[in-house]
């Protein structure tokens, strides 16, 4: 029973739901597919994680966190090319309309199908007879590609306007950038994080938590100068070994260290050598199996649209190997999108140049015998907008856009060239990006998967979930050897205690054997049980049980507290 890996995905999905770890959502009213809960126990999870996310990153010193709305106006998801490009092939059967993933469907006959054209898809679809997998009969519809975002409206009837959900925190962090490059003193490199919901409107979401409607998304944009070359200290994972997927067209897998991936170009810029190793780190940190982390270089056909490398971390589990971190170069693509939309100059970073450079320039300026007569009160700012033009239109008369708004018309004579000598100290530039995006719920379910250990007690089935202590939900079980003669209160006390330190998640449970309560606890992964005896009536002593050994210690609660209260309160004794 224990070595079915099928049965064993069906055990842990049933213990997280009857412990309130994952839960359907809307389950009374029939549900929702790709939406889930995470209940009692899960929600502290999700948030334990999260927060050990942020603090990876924020502990860098030159990465600061933003929050922006999740309902995102349509034009800034034209500009960044979502409106138009973020789909994926679906299929529809002509029997029962049953719609599904294109590449989904051949997910078993090709080694790579995300980076099939709509149709290769059909060809593979119609070769190897794939049947509906609602109603069985083998007749599609062509591929074609749908649109992931889900559409809404901001404001009512005509005065509204149209917006989606968004589908990746990214967007906030671009629109931010001038206030980024303000708080860091205009010097590159920064990043800024953002941990929120990202909206997807999944074709035909399964596996569980690995594809969600409405996700956990965790995303770093760190913005560099492409001049500089930056100069990471991978001396840190000297000797550790990464497993690397390239590219096809580039080599086989390989197992190396992210420093000599980054210095023979096999991983092609220094920066993303360098998150790749920070995501391993955090990975590791919280309860991944390091043998079982993998980096997947993209495709070119598989590439998102805004990206010109990318490297996703996969992780290997009860669902094969899933990609849960895309670890993306997203070059200028996003702040050029953006600027080129609505004109705005204020995505560019300076840089300064080595020593000034004196440039021959040629400069426009206004015809002082037309441009008088002719604007009157308005010749001033004709002339300045003439002279902050960049050479000569291509043809005229063009139309000339002023400073209030109004625009003229100017035929050649009004304009005269001038050669001038200027010195410069610098130049704007767009910056690049490197883009770490970690998708919470696919790691939270990958650690679930990895710490759940089914073992034999007595003859009977045991679970323990072996969460590292940083992130279980629940850090200490208060479990009074019997609810009378005092125990209870005192154990109702040592509860009331821990729960005041704040950030410690304390359980009180007093109900069923002593031996069942442990089992509880170990199933959802609790790191210590306290637990309150006679003797704790007499000398106010209590045992705490180490959850991975099972070794117990004698101590009295106001030490316990102590402990708990310190920064090393995941390592009791
Ligand atoms: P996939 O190829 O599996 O659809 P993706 O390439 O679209 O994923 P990205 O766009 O790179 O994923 O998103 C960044 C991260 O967000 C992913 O690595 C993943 O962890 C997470 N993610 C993406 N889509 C979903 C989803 N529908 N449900 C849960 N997590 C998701
Ligand atoms: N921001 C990365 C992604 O959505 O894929």
């Amino acid at each position: 029973m224990m070595s079915d890996p099928q049965a064993r995905l069906e055990r842990l999905t049933s213990m997280l739901r009857r412990r309130g770890v994952i839960l359907p959502a809307f389950e009374i009213h029939g549900g929702v597919a790709g939406l889930f809960d995470f209940g009692p126990v899960g929600g502290r999870l999700r948030r334990r994680l999260k927060n050990a996310w942020l603090e990876h990153w924020l502990s860098h010193g030159d990465i600061v966190e933003i929050d922006s709305p999740t309902i995102t106006p349509e034009a800034v998801l034209m500009a960044s090319g979502h409106v138009g490009e973020f789909n994926d092939h679906m299929s529809e059967c002509t029997s029962c309309g049953g719609a599904f993933r294109s590449d989904h469907l051949i997910a078993d006959l090709h080694g790579n199908p995300d980076s099939l054209s709509a149709n290769e898809l059909d060809i593979l679809i119609t070769q190897n007879k794939i049947a509906c997998p609602t109603c069985s009969v083998i007749d599609w519809k062509p591929a074609r590609p749908m649109n992931l975002m889900f559409g809404t409206r901001i404001g009512a009837m005509k005065g509204g306007r149209s917006a989606y959900m968004r589908p990746e925190t990214a967007q906030g962090m671009f629109m931010q950038f001038p206030a980024l490059y303000r708080h860091f003193r205009n010097r590159l490199p920064f990043g800024a994080v953002q941990s929120g919901k990202g909206y997807r409107n999944e074709i035909s979401p399964r596996q569980g938590m690995i594809r969600l409607r409405e996700f956990n998304m965790a995303e770093l944009e760190y913005f560099i100068d492409p001049d500089v070359t930056p100069n990471h200290d991978f001396s840190n994972w000297d000797g550790v070994e990464f497993n690397l997927i390239p590219d096809p067209d580039f080599g086989g897998p390989i197992t190396i260290s992210p420093g000599t991936a980054s210095t023979q170009n096999i991983i092609r810029h220094p920066t993303v050598a360098w998150f790749m190793a920070r995501t391993w780190d955090f990975l590791v940190s919280v309860g991944i199996d390091p043998s079982r982390i993998r980096f997947r270089q993209h495709e070119g056909t598989e590439m998102a649209h805004y990206a010109s490398d990318c490297w996703d971390a996969e992780i290997d589990g009860s669902y094969g190997w899933i990609e849960c971190v895309g670890i993306a170069h997203r070059g200028c693509y996003d702040l050029g999108a953006h600027e080129s939309a609505t004109g705005d100059k204020n995505l560019r970073a300076w840089r300064p140049y080595d020593s000034p450079k004196v440039v021959d320039k040629t400069v426009l300026s206004g015809n002082s015998s037309l441009v008088g007569p002719l604007f009157k009160s308005r010749a001033g700012a004709v002339n300045s907008a003439l002279e902050s033009m960049n050479g000569l239109p291509e043809k005229f008369p063009f139309k000339l856009e002023l400073d209030d708004g109004s625009s003229v018309s100017i035929d050649s004579e009004m304009v005269v060239e001038k050669r001038i000598q200027t010195t410069e100290h610098g130049e704007w530039f767009l910056p690049h990006v490197v883009e770490p995006a970690f998708g919470i719920d696919r790691i939270l379910w990958h650690i679930l998967d990895h710490s759940y250990v089914e073992t034999e007690k007595g003859g009977d089935s045991y679970t323990v979930l072996r969460l590292d202590p940083s992130i279980a939900a629940i850090d200490v079980v208060i479990l009074p050897l019997m609810e009378k003669n005092g125990l209870d209160q005192i154990a109702r006390d040592i509860h009331q205690s821990i729960c005041s330190i704040g950030n410690i998640s304390s359980y009180y449970d007093g109900s069923g054997s002593i031996g069942r309560r442990y089992a509880r606890a170990d199933e959802v992964g609790v790191p210590w049980a306290v637990t309150v005896d006679h003797e704790s009536v007499q000398n106010g002593s209590v045992t705490i049980r180490r959850r991975d050994d099972g070794n117990q210690i004698r101590i009295q609660p106001d030490d316990l507290v102590a402990r708990l209260s310190s920064s090393d309160f995941t390592n009791l004794f």
